[in-house]
């Protein structure tokens, strides 16, 4: 059992009801106790934009992590369950690294263990930029709100990098992302929603991957075949 899930399954235990890994909660569902990020005029939710976040702990050693967050110019907002090393490492080191990039490998992979990847030293606040990104948000922690299950944690963004071009949609990757999450959520979903909706996902796979997508969705598809609910859920 990987250890990310290990940490969840933990979470879990601990939460009684509450979701265990990532994006488990209903992302606009009404959270009146918090400041909430308004993202335009009609005070509608700030878009939420797919990351590698990258940190690093008070010793420097980097933690890669897929993401959500809630998107603004200046602001981004980061919502880490409290078990996750990435919310250890704000905490600790109130920095981050918002990493923006086309390759869907590093979310499956990211999804389902703790990967370690190329990176060189950020430009200004203390963490690591990803190779693989196409461009990134250098971000200081503002704000902390650890109340469980999921902290909030505000940033403000101190340095943009750009590095490559980020093409335009393809499904493929879009369905490489929709399975990565549904891999980290096998302790909560009946096995046969799982198997239907990964079979759902192949068909735009095999329509419009390229080998690098049908890799991650291969790797995926492995890992959800080979965990059963029970695995993660009962550690
Ligand atoms: C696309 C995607 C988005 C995710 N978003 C979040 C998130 O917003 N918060 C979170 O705690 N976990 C999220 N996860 C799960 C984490 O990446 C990971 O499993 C773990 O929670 C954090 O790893 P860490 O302990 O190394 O920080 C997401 C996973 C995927 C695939």
């Amino acid at each position: 059992m990987p250890p990310r899930v290990r940490a969840h399954g933990a979470r879990l235990r601990a939460a009684g009801s509450f979701p265990a890994r990532g994006h488990l909660l209903p992302r606009r569902a009404p959270r009146p106790r918090r400041r909430r990020a308004l993202g335009g005029p009609d005070g509608a939710g700030a878009v939420i934009i797919e990351s590698i976040l990258t940190t690093v702990n008070e010793r420097g050693a980097a933690n890669f992590a897929p993401m959500g967050v809630e998107w603004e110019e200046d602001e981004i907002v980061i919502k880490p369950f409290l078990e996750t090393t990435t919310f250890k490492n704000l905490e600790a080191t109130r920095a981050a690294v918002v990493n923006l990039t086309d390759d869907v490998m590093l979310f499956a992979r990211g999804a389902i263990s703790d990967v370690q990847l190329p990176a060189r030293a950020a430009a200004v606040v203390r963490g690591v930029v990803l190779e693989a990104a196409c461009s990134w948000r250098e971000v200081r922690v503002e704000a902390v709100d650890a109340t469980p299950p999921r902290a909030r944690v505000v940033t403000r963004v101190v340095h943009r990098g750009f590095q490559r071009e980020f093409l335009g949609f393809n499904r493929a990757r879009h369905a490489v992302l929709e399975a990565a999450i549904l891999a980290t959520r096998t302790h909560l979903l009946p096995p046969e929603q799982i198997r239907d909706e990964f079979a759902r996902l192949q068909v735009i796979v095999d329509k419009t991957a390229g080998p690098r997508e049908r890799d991650a969705m291969a790797l995926l598809t492995d890992y959800v075949r080979r965990t059963r609910p029970e695995q993660s859920a009962a550690r």
